[in-house]
């Protein structure tokens, strides 16, 4: 056991804490504008089945673009590595998650990597099922089995207010399709793609996806291999390169954790073998990250050497 009391892990929350004042809520989506700027919460969980906890744990947020990596896991299950990657890349933009400019001036067009928005839409739309509503369960069922939670489903309001508002998202599927990167109708993957955004949880079940990752895919407490250890592996390495969008290199000299963030506030952190880490903190900093999350990562990856490098 790595942290011994909650006690300390409560002081680390509430020196992270002060950094909320400098983030902001985001809004572009109105329904996340309702965030508390000042909550902060973390979970962490042991492949023992022990797990700690402090701040609002209470407190349920949805995984905006931490579904990401669940969604690339499933497709890369569903579809093989060659299928997925002829049509996303791997490499770090260095831009912002919902940037349109690289998708113009690559050749081929394809998205440079899974976790910006061009190329977490591409994923999306390789869901397998026949209607929106099988596609979302699809995945769905994926999360609740990573989370070992059978309730967990999309929050209606926050799926709505996205899809309302999702223009830049709009626009970026009307290139793709343009230039034969998908095939599907753009208002049925901007509504895919904002429920499988608005899925909700909370930091507990964030650490406890989390831990699969971490543990190369096998369920921690029934030991069952959820996903090949190869594509658990995969996710880890995007998480690195490109979870924390035009933050990742400094995030990842910083913590040596891989994760991946949204712009609900929540990151899930993956440290390789030995935990997993949900944070919720909705004040964002100007990249779309959440400012205090960061810090408490910081802080417990020197406290505690949860550096993977
Ligand atoms: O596509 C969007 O704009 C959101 N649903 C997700 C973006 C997001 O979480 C970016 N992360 N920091």
């Amino acid at each position: 056991m790595i942290f011994q009391a909650n006690d300390e892990l409560k002081a680390f929350v509430a020196e992270a804490k002060t950094y909320t004042i400098n983030g902001k809520v985001a809004d572009y989506i109105p329904a996340l504008g309702k965030a508390s700027q000042n909550d902060l919460a973390i979970a962490i969980y042991y492949p023992d089945g022990q797990w700690i906890s402090a701040g609002e744990m209470e407190k349920e947020f949805t995984l905006q673009s931490i579904s990401k990596v669940i969604t690339l896991a499933l497709v890369l299950m569903d579809r093989g590595f060659e299928y997925v990657f002829e049509r996303v890349g791997m490499e770090p933009t260095g831009d912002p998650f919902n940037s349109i400019a690289k998708l113009e001036t690559m050749a081929p067009t394809k998205p440079l990597n899974p976790m910006i928005n061009a190329g977490a839409l591409v994923v999306t739309h390789m869901i397998m099922g026949n209607t929106v509503e099988e596609r979302i369960q699809r995945l769905v069922s994926f999360i609740r089995q990573l989370a070992n939670k059978s309730t967990i489903g999309y929050c209606e309001e926050v799926a709505r207010s996205e899809f309302e508002s999702a223009h830049l998202n709009r626009a970026l599927c009307h290139f793709l399709k343009q230039h034969n990167i998908i095939d599907e109708d753009v208002e049925q993957l901007i509504d895919l793609y904002t429920k499988q955004c608005a899925i909700e949880i909370n930091c507990f079940d964030l650490a406890r996806i989390a831990l699969v990752f971490a543990m190369d895919g096998v369920d921690p407490e029934s030991g069952i291999q959820i996903m090949p250890a190869d594509i658990a592996r995969i996710c880890k390495t995007f998480m690195v390169t490109c979870g924390m969008y035009n933050a990742s290199g400094e995030f990842a000299i910083k913590t040596g954790i891989p994760a991946k963030s949204g712009v609900s506030g929540g990151i899930m952190g993956a440290v390789p073998g030995l935990c997993g880490i949900g944070v919720f903190g909705p004040a964002l900093d100007e990249k779309g990250n959440s400012i205090a999350g960061l810090k408490l990562l910081e802080l417990l990856s020197k406290k505690y050497e949860l550096n993977m490098f």
